[in-house]
């Protein structure tokens, strides 16, 4: 059996129900473009909300973490992953989830104890030192040495900064090497490997501070990649079994050993498929593009035909058809929808590819061109045309660029782009006229709507908790749910759609600017799930009444949006209130 269904049911014999994997693009939510852990869709049922299935959970969880996209390559970085969670819902709390965590780490993985580490909190103002953790690990056998107390930076999920469900955890540590286990464990040591994290979740923390959750929980998470890996003993992930079966067809359609020299680009395509198939193979419809998902998708399936044409595999050649079958058959019995969309994906994959095939081969010599001139920056006016004639996104030119040893005016690209944007949005509006608008430009409304609402709700019902629960938007109306727990009046609905309006007239100017996260927090930016967000995160502040963390687009005025009427106010979920809203 392997790692998550032993996993499971494990969990399941310890009495958790277990909760199928929630889409890894988050539903009704536009603030983050991936789920990047198994907790953030059960949030709500960590503040207290009670869940259908009771208060013990398990499941595995369909993660994806662009943050290190560009680091995908060595042996141990992915973009897609698997996370496994326990969740205790005010049910259990320290005892039973070190003990199980223990139990199943050395009965059911076989895992020697003395290879096991752990580290625990070593307390601060807001909670003592964890005795107890510590007691707990030592009564199961874990050595004095290999108990480490460490602080906020180590010990604290996600930290004290950011805002939502968090508390003070317990880390778990694999000696991966053949060296001797040293008698004393030092954590800093790269041959410990951290496998499973243990939150006792026991805080909220919001502007106000943190306040004690109505009920303890347990969070756990454990990466199945790398667990995996350990457990088959070898130190490059890619040649876990998870990994090996691609990396050895990449190998046969190019030739090429799987050494230094080819192994990056082999990693590439194996992990980039492997994303590109549980992106493409969802209900929401995420398609190639220049935006949000759709462009992460974009420069996914195009970063993997450069590599493939960097291991010199035809780019016409089936390889990636081959691929996304594999993919499909070792998950189709986890997320049976990859079965159901499978043509969708391969037909997706492949035009983009065709569109991609076309010209790359053509920007690759562009490209070689300017080196071969002797330049030392590919400057923004070159990055603009590998962008704008041959589809290089500004990643993988950066990437070209950065094996060559060249730096990229990655600024200058942005500023071309966006007036580049700006010539195409004001050539569109005269072609449509009559009324018609260019795709998307609706829903790009809507999307600044929902941020002047989100901000009218806070003044008018006069509560600065209110938060957006999930939006969502299509050409017709855009649907907004939030956290309240009663009904508004019609007196509350017409002030609320009043401010809206008057902010609208006042026609404001949205800016948008790349920020640090905790930066934009601090500056009072709104942000949902503040865990989720990368480091770098893009704010959109609307004059003075909105500022809020979002992936955009919107409109650069909000006179545009012309007028906001609220068409229905209704109950969504306990303590959730759904708005449904148009712009006429
Ligand atoms: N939320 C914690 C993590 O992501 C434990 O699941 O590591």
């Amino acid at each position: 059996m392997n790692l998550k269904d032993l996993y499971i049911n494990f969990f399941i014999e310890k009495g958790h129900k277990q909760i199928p994997s929630a889409p890894v693009i988050p539903e009704n939510d536009n603030t983050v473009l991936f789920n990047t852990a198994g907790m953030q869709p059960l949030t709500p049922y960590l503040k207290g909300m009670p869940h259908p299935l009771g208060t013990r959970l398990v499941d595995y969880q369909k993660c994806i973490r662009t943050n290190d996209l560009d680091s995908v390559g060595d042996s141990t970085h992915h973009t897609f992953f698997e996370m496994l969670g326990n969740w205790s819902l005010g049910d259990y709390f320290k005892d039973d989830s070190i003990k199980w965590s223990f139990e199943f780490l050395t009965n059911v993985l076989g895992i020697p104890k003395e290879r096991i580490a752990v580290s625990v909190f070593e307390g601060n103002e807001l909670v003592s030192r964890d005795i107890e953790s510590h007691d707990l690990w030592k009564s199961l056998g874990i050595t004095e040495d290999h108990i480490c107390y460490l602080g906020v930076d180590d010990n604290w999920w996600p930290n004290m900064e950011l805002l939502g469900p968090c508390g003070p955890d317990t880390e778990i540590f694999y000696w991966r090497s053949d060296e001797p286990v040293p008698d004393k464990a030092d954590l800093t040591d790269e041959r410990w490997v951290e496998i499973w994290n243990n939150v006792f979740m026991q805080y909220n923390h919001d502007q106000n501070g943190f306040t004690e959750l109505s009920q303890k929980n347990v969070d756990t998470g454990m990466g199945v990649e790398r667990t995996t890996a350990i457990l088959e003993g070898v130190n490059d992930n890619y040649l876990s079994s998870i990994f090996k079966d691609y990396i050895d067809i990449i190998a046969k359609y190019s030739g090429k050993p799987y050494d230094e020299e080819y192994a990056p680009s082999m990693r590439i395509i194996a992990d980039h498929i492997r994303t590109i198939v549980m992106i493409t193979g969802e209900n929401s419809g995420v398609r190639p593009s220049n935006t949000d998902q759709g462009y992460i998708l974009r420069r996914l399936i195009r970063r993997a035909i450069r590599h493939e044409s960097k291991l010199g595999i035809d780019t016409n050649s089936d390889l990636f058809s081959v691929l996304i079958d594999m993919v499909i058959e070792k998950f189709k019995s986890y997320y049976p929808e990859l079965e159901t969309n499978r043509d969708l994906i391969q037909d997706v994959v492949e035009t983009e590819k065709k569109k991609f095939s076309n010209t790359i081969g053509k920007g690759l010599k562009e490209f070689n061109k300017i080196i071969d001139r002797g330049a030392n920056e590919i400057d923004a006016t070159k990055a603009f045309h590998l962008y704008d004639t041959f589809g290089f996104p500004i990643e993988l030119t950066s990437e070209l660029a950065h094996e060559k040893g060249l730096s990229v005016d990655i600024d200058g690209f942005h500023k071309l782009f966006s007036e580049h944007q700006e010539k195409s949005r004001a050539g569109a509006s005269g072609k449509f006229k009559s009324g018609l608008s260019g795709t998307g430009e609706i829903e790009t409304k809507y999307h600044t709507a929902t941020h002047l609402l989100n901000a009218a709700l806070k003044v008018v019902l006069n509560d600065g908790n209110i938060h957006q629960r999930g939006s969502n938007i299509t050409e017709e109306r855009m649907r907004f749910d939030f956290n309240f727990d009663r009904k508004l009046t019609d007196d509350e609905i017409s002030k609320i759609e009043n401010l809206v309006n008057e902010w609208i007239n006042n026609d404001y100017t949205v800016t948008c600017e790349e920020m640090n996260k905790m930066d934009a927090v601090n500056a009072g930016a709104e942000a949902m799930f503040i865990e989720r967000y990368p480091d770098l995160v893009t704010v959109y502040t609307i004059g003075n009444v909105s500022k809020e963390i979002c992936t955009g687009p919107h409109v650069e005025h909000t006179n545009v949006l012309h007028h906001f009427k609220i068409v229905k106010e209704e109950a969504s979920s306990a303590g959730i209130r759904r708005i449904k809203a148009i712009l006429d």
